[in-house]
């Protein structure tokens, strides 16, 4: 056996299924496991491919068997060679079996209602509701291991690096982040209410100013929020906060978390991160997570068609895209990719094929013939495009052109990418703001405690729209992987930045008082920053939804299929609880 088996012996068994190899040859063992298979040849001669979480052996038993697939069974018998010919290469247990087999039923088990098979992908909703069927198929087993992989390596680098983890509350007391929190009734408080957390972000600061200087933790947090395939109501963080620290000390110590958690995982440690500002990605890649696998950049013709007589390009800007070598789609391909720009809300979507002209290369498309020649020049000297690509260019106001080419560039950049690859990118200079909420305020683009960029803090009643913030996203491939933010500690500032979300003193006291309240007992200065697990653990694993690498997931509606919740109560509960009015007491 491996060295790794004799740590799994039990008295049940001597070793485990999937690391028997020719040196074992010989060897008595006992192993325990699932039925995978089984065939029978004739009266006398069955075979078993037993199963547990390394692996599959074959199982070589006399006689007629009385066990069914997914049956729980012990075998005692002999490791041998398999005969010359029936080696099976796609077992790593392949080039031997165990014979001589005596087999006990620990457990019988009826036909499973969901196949645990990789190849087969069952249903979802039924893989769900037999999510211990579900996670028994090796797939499952290896995105469940990859994440406790993920998550010892974080921690180890957090504990290296000095970082002291502290468990805060689950029942905690709404929170100032914007999302949706589920709330928990009180059985002796009637009518008052726990939340989840969305997050521990201001128990966090509250260990900052009882002076932790550095914690973390493998966090819960849940959010009542609508779910797609990188959200869900109920997910983990690596959560962190540190005290007298720049984003620098922040960024630097995330960066070496993830680069240790992608070494456990992959063998290499990841090229150092680069950084963006966030007004450059929205420039340069048409969002504020770019997808940094492929180049594709967006290029800015604002300048050349400032002055244009061409309708469809007067516009305050100009943004497009070179499809290297797409001068080779066809006009159902062209027209396909008009009609998702104007989906996503572009005005239209004009395209060139670069192809060989008299002079050199020249544009060709229904538009070319109502551009200037210096038009079509300053596309081609401006692009860099050549002979065989496609222009594609989008006319609009500046955020919508490049959120629509950015969406495109992902649409058909992502199709040439490498399995396997892992681009991070820091995302750095986040606005302050995002918009005006219902009543004419700007709305935190954060959350309320995040420091403005101190450049910019003089503009804040004057300009609120235009002020960075100290904030900071890492991307990985095109996902939001987690964001954090230098905190404000000092309470002036708080107070100027509550003014100018339309935040009143009485308000800001009501909801968040008990951390105002710390802040005037000496809060050192401090940031912080979350990693979304879920996400991180997803694209280790190559898998398109957070869910397969949860245990036990929601569904998009927050339902759990297996266990039915959320169920209705029982009416004592809820009288218990005070949700219901006790009847009078006659
Ligand atoms: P934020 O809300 O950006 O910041 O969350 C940080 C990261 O958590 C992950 N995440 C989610 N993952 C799955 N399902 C969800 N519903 C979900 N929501 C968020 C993302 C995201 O980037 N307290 C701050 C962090 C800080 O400032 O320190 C916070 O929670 O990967």
């Amino acid at each position: 056996m491996t060295n790794e088996a004799p740590k799994r012996a039990t008295s049940m068994r001597t070793g485990l299924c999937g690391l028997l190899g020719p040196a074992d040859v010989d060897q008595r063992v006992a192993l325990c496991g699932w039925v995978a298979r089984r065939r029978e040849h004739g009266e006398h001669l069955a075979f078993i491919d037993l199963r547990d979480h390394t692996g599959i052996i074959q199982c070589v038993v006399d006689g007629r068997l009385d066990v069914r697939s997914e049956y729980v069974v012990r075998v005692e018998g002999v490791v041998r060679r398999r005969p010359e010919g029936t080696v099976n290469p796609r077992l790593s247990t392949g080039e031997v079996e165990i014979h001589d087999c005596t087999l006990e039923v620990l457990a019988a088990a009826e036909t499973p209602p969901v196949p645990i098979v990789d190849r087969v992908e069952a249903d979802e909703a039924l893989r769900f509701k037999y999510r211990y069927l579900d996670l028994r198929r090796t797939k499952m087993q290896a995105n469940l291991r990859l994440r406790a992989t993920v998550n010892g390596a974080l921690r180890s680098a957090m504990e290296r690096n000095g970082f002291c983890e502290v468990e805060t509350p689950l029942l905690w007391s709404p929170t100032p982040e914007g999302a949706r929190e589920f709330a928990v009734p009180s059985r002796l408080h009637h009518g008052s209410f726990y939340v989840l957390p969305q997050s521990p972000q201001l128990a966090k600061q509250l260990l900052m100013v009882a002076g932790f200087d550095r914690y973390y933790q493998i966090a819960r947090c849940m959010r009542d929020e609508d779910t797609r395939a990188d959200r869900t109501v109920e997910f983990t963080q690596l959560d962190l906060e540190a005290s007298f620290v720049s984003q620098d000390d922040i960024i630097a110590v995330v960066s070496d978390a993830v680069a240790h958690a992608s070494e456990a995982v992959t063998g290499a440690r990841p090229a150092e991160i680069t950084r963006i500002t966030w007004a450059d990605a929205l420039d340069r890649f048409g969002t504020d997570k770019p997808d940094m696998r492929f180049s594709m950049e967006l290029i800015d013709l604002s300048a050349l068609f400032a002055t244009t007589s061409v309708r469809a390009f007067s516009a305050p800007s100009v943004k497009a895209l070179v499809l290297s070598g797409g001068g080779s789609l066809g006009r159902a391909r062209i027209d396909a990719l008009i009609e998702r720009a104007k989906g996503l809300g572009a005005p239209g979507l004009a395209w060139f094929r670069v192809v060989p002209g008299e002079g050199g290369a020249t544009l060709e498309s229904p538009l070319a013939a109502h551009l200037s020649d210096d038009e079509r020049a300053g596309i081609l000297a401006i692009s860099g495009a050549v002979e065989g690509d496609l222009v594609l260019a989008i006319a609009a106001e500046h955020d919508l052109a490049c959120g629509v080419l950015g969406n495109l560039r992902v649409h058909l950049g992502a199709q040439g990418v490498a399995e396997g690859e892992h681009r991070y990118v820091w995302v750095v200079d986040f606005p302050m703001f995002e918009g005006l909420d219902e009543e004419g305020n700007p709305a935190a683009a954060h959350h309320p405690f995040t420091m403005p960029h101190p450049e910019d803090l003089e503009r804040l009643e004057s300009d609120p729209l235009s002020v960075r913030s100290q904030a900071y996203d890492l991307v990985l491939n095109g996902w939001e992987l987690g964001s954090g933010s230098v905190r404000i500690h000092r309470a002036d500032i708080q107070r100027r930045v509550f003014d100018a979300l339309g935040l009143s003193p009485e308000e800001a006291q009501a909801r968040f008082g008990f951390l105002l309240e710390a802040f005037r007992y000496g809060a050192p200065p401090h940031a912080g920053f979350a990693i979304g697990l879920d996400r991180l653990i997803a694209i280790f694993a190559g898998e398109e939804s957070i869910r397969e690498v949860i245990a036990f997931p929601k569904t998009q509606s927050g339902a759990d299929l297996m266990t039915g919740a959320p169920k209705p109560l029982a009416d004592g509960a809820l009288r218990d609880l005070g949700l219901v009015r006790a009847p009078a007491k006659k």
